[in-house]
């Protein structure tokens, strides 16, 4: 059986014994272990079906936490993470030899954070070690933003699902790594990149030497992916036409008229806000994956801010 309760102490109880707990952030739901614990984090990856080349992020409880896990922290670094943390932002930092080679899947570096959550934080400075989580889904599929997600996923599999009830900010976090003091981006997510480059200037893409065969962490062509068939397109009205014999599910930023008889449709956003459309975005995905259709038409966010996130999350996710 799997709980979902609000019960910290049972978490605690659990990770010290070294088992998994689902936890809740700010950003998705993670499946996380004790970062310090080889034997807990092949657990994380086992559940998922992850492959052991994708590394996990660790999540600490406060900026002093660093000085345990990483070393040589560059002082753009240290300036991001005291703009932004707790909150949406992944430091990819050298690691020191606390962590096992497994959480890093062989990098010199680390990926970091301190989540948002106010449920997550107190479990984290409860605990002597900190969490190693990735978003709590199968490997290649939808994050989880509720916690009837998870169970869907991973129903008696797992003994507890921390219950922080939905995250509020939908999409995972924005993820940063350095090359010296320069800052590069190796996620978008849901602190936006205008507010990082407030601080660090222009960031840079990653130099990417790596075979086509062996992908580069967080970068997999197909991911996030419902089981339904999801086409991406500029113009949901030509291409729910074209699929017109179909079962059609649409999803749309705002609400769209003169809707089609026999589709369903989804609105992200009622304010036409792209928080909002971020807050439900994996949610509404989620939905429409479960009713059995033929074919999920997604349309074009506006490209810009979050909106750019989302589309990266739709082409992933539409990738064949
Ligand atoms: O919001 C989030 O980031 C959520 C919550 C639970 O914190 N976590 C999350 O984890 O999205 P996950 O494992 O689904 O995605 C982490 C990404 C992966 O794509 C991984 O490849 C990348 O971070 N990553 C981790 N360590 C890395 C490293 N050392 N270098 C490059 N990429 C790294
Ligand atoms: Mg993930």
């Amino acid at each position: 059986m799997t709980q979902i309760s609000s019960n910290n102490a049972l978490a605690k109880q659990i990770l010290e014994a070294g088992d998994l707990v689902a936890i809740p952030t700010e950003t998705v739901y993670g499946l996380a272990a004790n970062a310090f614990s080889e034997t807990a984090v092949k657990m994380i990856f086992a559940l998922k079906k992850r492959p052991l080349f994708n590394p996990l992020i660790v999540h600490i409880a406060a900026v002093a936490d660093l000085n345990k896990i990483v070393r040589n922290v560059p002082p753009l670094a240290l300036e991001l993470a005291k703009a932004f943390w707790p909150g949406p932002l992944t430091l990819l930092l050298e690691k020191t030899d606390a962590i096992p080679d497994v959480v890093s899947a062989g990098n010199k570096t680390v990926a970091v954070r301190i989540p948002n959550q106010p449920l997550t934080l107190e479990l984290l400075k409860s605990l002597a070690f900190p969490l190693a989580a990735p978003s709590a889904n199968p490997f290649m599929s939808i994050s989880p933003t509720k916690p009837e997600h998870v169970k869907n996923y991973f129903d008696g599999q797992l003994k507890l699902i921390l219950d922080g009830g939905i995250c509020e900010n939908g999409i995972e976090s924005t993820i940063i790594g350095f090359d010296k003091n320069q800052a590069v981006l190796y996620r978008e997510g849901s602190l936006e990149i205008s507010a990082i480059e407030k601080i660090t200037g222009k960031l840079l893409l990653p130099k990417i030497n790596v075979p086509e065969s062996v992908p580069a962490p967080g970068m997999l062509k197909r991911h996030y992916a419902p089981k339904t068939p999801l086409i991406l397109t500029a113009n949901y009205k030509t291409t729910v036409m074209k699929n017109s014999q179909k079962r059609v599910g649409v999803m749309t930023f705002t609400e769209v008229e003169n809707q089609s008889e026999n589709t369903i449709y989804r609105f992200l956003s009622k304010n036409e806000t792209l928080k909002e459309a971020a807050s439900n975005f994996y949610a509404t995905l989620i939905e429409l994956d479960q009713l059995n259709l033929d074919v999920i038409v997604a349309n074009y966010l506006p490209n810009v801010g979050l909106g750019k996130t989302m589309n990266d999350r739709l082409e992933r996710a539409s990738a064949h």
